[in-house]
């Protein structure tokens, strides 16, 4: 029976490192190291400033650092330790070639598994821990495979990774499940058992499914793109109930007291963002198309083009309520994270709705609790249209506070759900106050009372709710 002693994560991003750090918090008889080719990101791992926001993070990381979790660039030496290695590097969407704009980049799973296949001198468990399309484990076996001799094996696991940002310490503390796929030979289903004992260390027996390796990986993204196709559903609802005078709070509390449908992920928004979502849904439209299954494909990526016009139709619905021009208008965004709790900024919404703005010649303040203007800057730019800080300094400002970015604005435009932005913790009259008359408020997320704001003296439009429409 194997035992795992010796762990080694290669790569040290939103996943790698608050995964890893978790099971060194809990398995204090492991030894942990979390490694990756980016000195900066490990320099920031191995500091008092982690570098990723995530409730609980630090305290996980502080606990156990130099005890038993160890971040480094050392790479081949963390590979050559460990008996079982995490392979959670990124797999963005492919910007060039073949599938650009849909398939997964698989090259730094390819170069990882590359990595270990050159430098390992002992047999090793190796875990799928990026989010892949199904059948990867299959190349990497195929690399790794070709490397193996009589004293070195490879066992190749899928354990994909179900956390979600801004709770991913709570979520990694008590998953609802956690998934391992493996070939089912003998050799292949020792290795499962051998990961299944580390997570027991921690998560109770019955939550931790085993199934093939393909099934793992399919049912990652199949999990992801369920989730975000109730948020398209019930966004594509809002469209209907602003014209109708439904209100989408209600239905979508209506029909999340069906057991069979459950009340999660039925919050109307301006969008779904993240690294994930998106590109995962994207990833399934690639393999059905390439396995030829056009109708299937079709339907999937539909959840992505409701998402798209959700953002598109905010939009429009801002430029048409403030007399169908925002030239020169000030535009104050609260939130540019993709969620709350979390300094993520990938996919965010509020990208896409800000390049909107700019584009209509708006002037945008912006401001969130926790992304760094710098990264703002990065996000807002685009090669050959905005190219440098200064050009886009022209148009946006970045601001330390809410009433900040409200003071003598038009609009107030809410997209992130930060508790701060909420009507019982933000002085909206303060705000009411410095604003531009009429003051304009478009609530993205269904955060504050429109009522309440309504009597202070705001003109609010809300996603999803109309009071006005079939009345007249
Ligand atoms: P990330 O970009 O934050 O981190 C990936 C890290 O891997 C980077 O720091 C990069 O420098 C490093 N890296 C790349 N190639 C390397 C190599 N050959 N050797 C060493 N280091 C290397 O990405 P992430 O958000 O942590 O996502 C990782 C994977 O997990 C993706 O497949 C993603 O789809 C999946 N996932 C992400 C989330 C999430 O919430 N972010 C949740 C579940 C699954
Ligand atoms: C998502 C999944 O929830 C995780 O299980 C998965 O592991 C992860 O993707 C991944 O593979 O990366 P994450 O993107 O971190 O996690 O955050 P979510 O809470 O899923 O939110 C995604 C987006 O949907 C956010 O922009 C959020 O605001 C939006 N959302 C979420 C809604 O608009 N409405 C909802 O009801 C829920």
């Amino acid at each position: 029976m194997t035992v795992v002693k010796n762990v080694c994560c290669i790569g040290a991003g939103y996943v790698g490192g608050p995964t890893c750090a978790v099971l060194a918090y809990k398995c204090p008889d492991i030894k942990v190291t979390i490694v990756d080719l980016s000195e900066a990101r490990i320099a920031a791992w191995n500091s008092d400033h982690l570098p990723i926001y995530e409730p609980g993070l630090d305290e996980v990381v502080f606990a156990c650092r130099d005890k038993n979790l160890f971040f480094s660039t050392n790479v081949d030496a963390a590979i050559q330790e460990a008996d079982l290695i995490f392979v959670s590097v990124n797999t963005p969407t492919k910007k060039s070639g073949m599938g650009a704009g849909m398939a997964a980049d698989l090259a730094y799973v390819e170069s990882a598994t590359r990595r270990i296949a050159e430098v390992a001198k002992s047999s090793k468990i190796v875990v799928e821990k990026s989010t892949v399309p199904c059948r990867t484990a299959q190349s990497m076996r195929t690399i790794l495979e070709a490397n193996s001799t009589p004293e070195i094996q490879f066992d190749i696991l899928s354990n994909p990774e179900f956390l979600a940002e801004g709770t991913a310490i709570k979520d990694l503390l008590n998953p609802d499940r956690v998934l391992i796929g493996a070939l089912q030979t003998e050799s292949g289903i020792e290795a499962q058992n051998a990961l299944v004992d580390v997570y027991t260390h921690w998560v109770p027996k019955e939550r931790v499914i085993t199934t093939n390796l393909w099934s793992s990986e399919l049912s990652k993204l199949a999990a992801n793109a369920m989730l975000a196709q109730r948020i398209s559903s019930i966004n594509a609802l809002s469209a209907i109930c602003e014209a109708t005078g439904a209100d989408v709070d209600e239905v979508a509390f209506a029909c999340g007291k069906d057991t069979r449908l459950g009340s999660k992920f039925l919050k109307a928004s301006v969008g779904f963002g993240g690294s994930c979502f998106q590109k995962d849904i994207l990833n399934l439209v690639y393999l059905s198309k390439q396995l030829n299954l056009p109708e299937v494909a079709a339907y999937w990526e539909q959840v992505v083009i409701m998402n798209e016009y959700q953002k598109k139709r905010f939009v429009r619905n801002i430029i048409s309520t403030l007399f169908n021009t925002i030239t020169n208008k000030k535009i104050a965004v609260l939130g540019f994270a993709f969620k709350k709790d979390t300094g993520d900024t990938r996919e965010s919404a509020a990208i896409t709705l800000i390049k909107d703005f700019i584009q209509e010649n708006a002037r945008v303040a912006i401001y969130d609790p926790k992304v760094e203007a710098q990264q703002i800057y990065m996000d807002l730019s685009e090669p050959g249209v905005v190219d440098t800080q200064k050009q886009l300094e022209k148009n946006v400002q970045i601001c330390q506070s809410a009433y900040e970015a409200a003071d003598g604005a038009d609009a107030v435009v809410i997209v992130t759900e930060w508790d701060e932005f909420r009507d019982d913790q933000l002085d909206y009259s303060k705000i009411y106050t410095g604003m531009n008359k009429p003051a304009f408020l478009f609530d993205g997320r269904l955060l504050v009372n429109a009522q309440k704001l309504r009597q202070i003296g705001f003109k609010v439009s809300v996603i999803g709710k109309n009071e006005l429409a079939g009345t007249a």
